[in-house]
Order: structure tokens, then sequence, then C-alpha cells
């Protein structure tokens, strides 16, 4: 095991994902855990995380010095290698200018940090305070132009620490650097797998659930869907998934999604309460009430199929650490309300909530899930809004027009698909558009609506580019809607970016 030691900073789950990537297990605890509870883990290195704070500030977040007297290698990043200067009696400084970003960097590559690595590259610097005085028995083994001690080590003690961002991408070789520091110094192998996530996580699952009961709303998305796949494999029967069809999902997915979780042996509840939501969906236009509808009717829904259940002891929730960072983020202004399948809690009689997934970022959930055994379909499923087509038939919801979209939509994919270029497109489907316009069938003038396409490529859905779809793919994809779906007489691709437009749209 390796310990990262949380002293607050905004990539404290970033280093422990990388360390996974390098293939060991890793646990991320708070800075003050107790000298005992790290003797009992018995890690093989510990890692200390960058946090806001300046050392000098009273009731900063300090490690204990004990922690340097355990002959365990420790690496200390940002913040983490100021409070190790400054606990074991070198000095932290504020100086006069700021290093921040993409910063020049010369390597001793002696270090073992660096061995076999270039010995000038980009680093990434986000920092107000540096260490300006090294601590007895260190020395220093990379700087910059402005950062004397842009890394340090004592090598007898088997003490590491730098200044700059190794787990970001920026930082030329960073992951190289943690492997070394991983391999190198702590000299652990790396043969760790997802797998045996798997079944760590089974077990502390297994242990925490003891007989109780446990309810989770599958919503038949990755995240919730990998989820249930893990309480499944631990703990069988005694895990209830309620999945509400509410009556805006692509075509065939609601059975889909039954088909998949169906042949567990969990109790699946699948909740047909389309006529529910249309009925309160009907003449409403505007997309916030949309949203908000679709988020209160949910709940209601959910909430009768729990009373079924009964007293349940846990209520499980696939979120995953992108979601924990977002909900951290108090200000950011709402463009849109999310409506999420996650926040249900305070109707349903339960003890206490659990979230298996809590650590994990996208893609290492689609890992545990190949490992689960989920097929390829769900684990490659690429995002869906909760409100589902509600929000992609712009104006009034009908069933008629729903049914119309989700042929169109299911075109739209399969052609991807067939070119073979979906997986390099982050996400994809159509909308229909409010908008009717005059065209020409057979000799027949016609009156019928506008489709638009929209895919994008991203990486974080906080920003995205249009796809450049070939137009040869596009015209296959125009010429099949137009002739297969009736209704639809025009097609736009949707060519913005976000922003300033959004993914969605509304
Ligand atoms: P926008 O349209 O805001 O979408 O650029 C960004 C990403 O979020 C998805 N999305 C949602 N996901 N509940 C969700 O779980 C929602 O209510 C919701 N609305 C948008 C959207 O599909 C895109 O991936």
């Amino acid at each position: 095991t390796i310990l990262v030691l949380d002293f607050g900073g905004q990539y404290n789950q970033l280093i422990a994902r990388r360390v996974r990537e390098c293939n060991v297990y890793c646990e991320v605890f708070p800075y003050n855990i107790s000298i005992e509870k790290i003797k009992e883990i018995a890690p093989v290195g510990i890692i200390f995380t960058g946090g806001p704070n300046s050392v000098y500030i009273e009731d900063s977040p300090k490690c204990d010095k004990a922690i340097f007297e355990l002959g365990i290698p420790v690496l200390g990043i940002c913040y983490g290698i100021q409070t190790m200067a400054h606990v074991l009696g070198g000095t932290v400084a504020t100086p006069d200018n700021r290093e921040y970003g993409k910063t020049e960097t010369y390597y001793n590559t002696n270090c073992k940090l660096f061995e076999g690595l270039p010995e000038k590259g980009v680093s990434w610097m986000s920092h107000t305070d540096y260490v300006s005085q090294l601590p007895e028995g260190f020395e220093v083994t990379a700087h910059t132009e402005l950062t004397p001690v842009a890394a340090m080590q004592n090598v007898d003690k088997k003490l590491y620490g730098v200044q700059f961002h190794p787990e970001v991408l920026h930082t030329e070789n960073g992951i190289a650097m943690l492997n070394n520091f991983l391999n190198k110094v702590c000299q652990v192998k790396g043969d760790w797998t997802m797998g045996d996530y798997a079944v760590t996580a089974v077990n502390q699952i297994r242990e925490k659930v003891g007989n109780g009961k446990v309810l989770l709303a599958l919503s038949g998305g990755v995240d919730s869907s990998v989820c249930a796949a893990l309480l499944a494999k631990a703990i069988g029967n005694q895990l209830t998934c309620i999945f509400v069809d509410h009556g805006c999902m692509r075509k065939n997915e609601g059975d889909e999604v039954q088909a998949a979780f169906s042949k567990w042996d969990i109790n699946f509840v699948r909740v047909n309460a389309q006529e529910r939501f249309l009925s309160r969906l009907a003449g409403v236009t505007e997309p916030e009430q949309k949203r908000k509808i679709i988020g209160e009717e949910f709940i209601r829904v959910f909430e009768d199929e729990a009373k079924k259940v009964g007293k349940v002891d846990f209520l499980a929730q696939g979120t995953i650490y992108p979601d924990v960072i977002e909900s951290g983020v108090g200000d950011a202004a709402v463009i849109k309300s999310h409506h999420n399948v996650g926040g249900l809690p305070d109707f349903v009689d339960f003890k206490e909530i659990i979230e298996p997934l809590r650590l994990l970022f996208k893609d290492e959930v689609r890992k545990l899930g190949q490992e689960l055994g989920l097929s390829e379909t769900l684990v490659w499923r690429q995002p869906f809004p909760g409100p589902g087509l509600a929000i992609r038939v712009i104006g009034e919801i009908t069933k008629e027009k729903l049914d119309v979209l989700r042929d169109a939509d299911f075109i739209f994919r399969d052609e991807l698909a067939k070119a073979g270029i979906a997986k390099d497109i982050n996400q994809y489907f159509a909308v229909l558009t409010n908008m009717r316009s005059v065209g020409v069938m057979g000799d027949t003038r016609t009156y019928d609506y506008t489709l638009a396409l929209r895919a994008v490529t991203t990486t974080d859905f906080m920003t995205a580019d249009w796809a450049r779809i070939p137009y040869d793919v596009l015209e296959a994809a125009s010429v099949r809607i137009v002739n297969e779906v009736r209704h639809i007489n025009r097609i736009c691709y949707d060519i913005t970016s976000k922003p300033p437009a959004t993914i969605e749209w509304e």
C-alpha cells in the first residue's frame, strides 16, 4: 500500500489515481492520521499532497515529525515539500515573484526520482511559498529560474520533495517521476490491477453491509450500472435496484437495461412511469421547468417504490470522484440544474449512504465495469442526461415527438458506429428542434420538422469542441433519417463549441 496523506490540495485524488495508473494500490487518509494507524497499515511509501495553506499560518496542517523516523520513504508534493522542510528544520519563505503554470525546470538525474529522464523539462508550478533553506541532511535535486529548491532529497532517510506537481499532465514525465518513486525508492513492483480493486471493494462492502438491505436507484448509466454490478457481486439479493423508466430513454434502452440486470441474482424493479411523466410534462416548454418537473417526479416515483421495499439499511449511490469535486464548488453559477439520480436521500428510511465508486475517475469506473463482466455497450455508454430526451425535444414534449427523435437518434448513432468513429467522439445525439420548414418529397410539398445532429469531443464536458465528422458519414445519416423517419424533412449539423453553446440544447 502507498499512503497518500491529504493536506487539502485540489489534486489529492489525482495523485491517488496516478499511483493506481502505475499499478500500485493506494489509500488516501487525512494528514493527521496517527502514527499507530500508519504502523498498522504498514505502507511501503507515503506521499504528502499539496494544500492551500502556508506553513506559517498557525493552524495550517502540519505533519507529525515522527513520520520521518519510521524508515518509510516519503514524497512531499508542493505544500508537502514545504511542510516536510518546515518540520525538519528548514526554512519556507514567500518570494517576491511567484511562479505559476508551466515552468522550465532543471533536474539532477542522479536523483532516483529523475533517473533515466531528461535533464530539462516543463513542470507545473502552483505555489505561493517555497523552500528557501534546506533542512539538515538534504540536497537540491532540481531548480527553476525562480525556485532554488524545485526538488530535494535525503537519500539516507529516503525523504524526497518536489515543489511542482508531477501528478498534473502538464508536467513532462511527471508520471515517470512518480513511477520512479514507487519502483526505485519504495521498491514496489506495480502489479496491482482493477481486478484487485474489485476484490477489495467487494470485501469492504460485505463487511460494512453485513446482512443488511441495500437500495440503489439504477439509471442504466455507466456509474450506477457499475455500482450495481459491484453490489450484486458483493451481496446478491440483499440488493434492490429500482430503475425508473421515465419514457424519455433512447430507443430500446429500457429493455436493454432490464435485460442486463435481470440476469443477476438481485431484486430488480423496473417502474414504467412513462404516463406519469408525460402527463406532468404536457404543455411545458421552458427548459428549466422541464428539468425541475422530471427531477421532482423522479423522486416521487422512486419514493413510491421504495416504500414497497420497506426499511432498508443503506442507500447506495454511484457517485464518482468528479461529482464529489463539482458538488464542492459552492458558488459556481447554475447554467443548468442537473438532475442526477444521486440526490435522493431524505424520504427513504435508511441508516447510511454507501458510495463504492467515490474515489474513482470515469475511465477507472469503466475498467472496473469490464472487470465485473458488464457488457461493452453498458461500459462504453456515452453520458446521457438524467432528464433524457425531454431536453432534446425542444418545445412541448409529446409521445409522438419522442418516438420520432428516438428513431432518428438511433440511426445517427448506428451510422457513427458503422463508420468506426463512435469511440472517438465523446457524445453524439440528435435533437428534435421545434422548427418546421417546407420540403419536397416525391413531387409533394412537405411541412415537417428540422432535426439537428450534435457530436462533440471533450475530456471533461466543461468545454467541448464540435466533432469533425467526415461528410460522407453525415450524408449517410442524413439520407437514412429522412427516408426512414417520418416527419423529418431537413437536417442540420451543429457546429458550435462549448462555450458559447452548451452540449445539450436545453
Ligand atoms: P451541457 O449541456 O451543460 O452538458 O454542456 C454537459 C454534460 O452534462 C450532461 N448533462 C447532464 N447529466 N444530469 C446529468 O447527469 C443532467 O441533468 C444533465 N444535463 C446535462 C450532458 O449530457 C453533457 O454530457
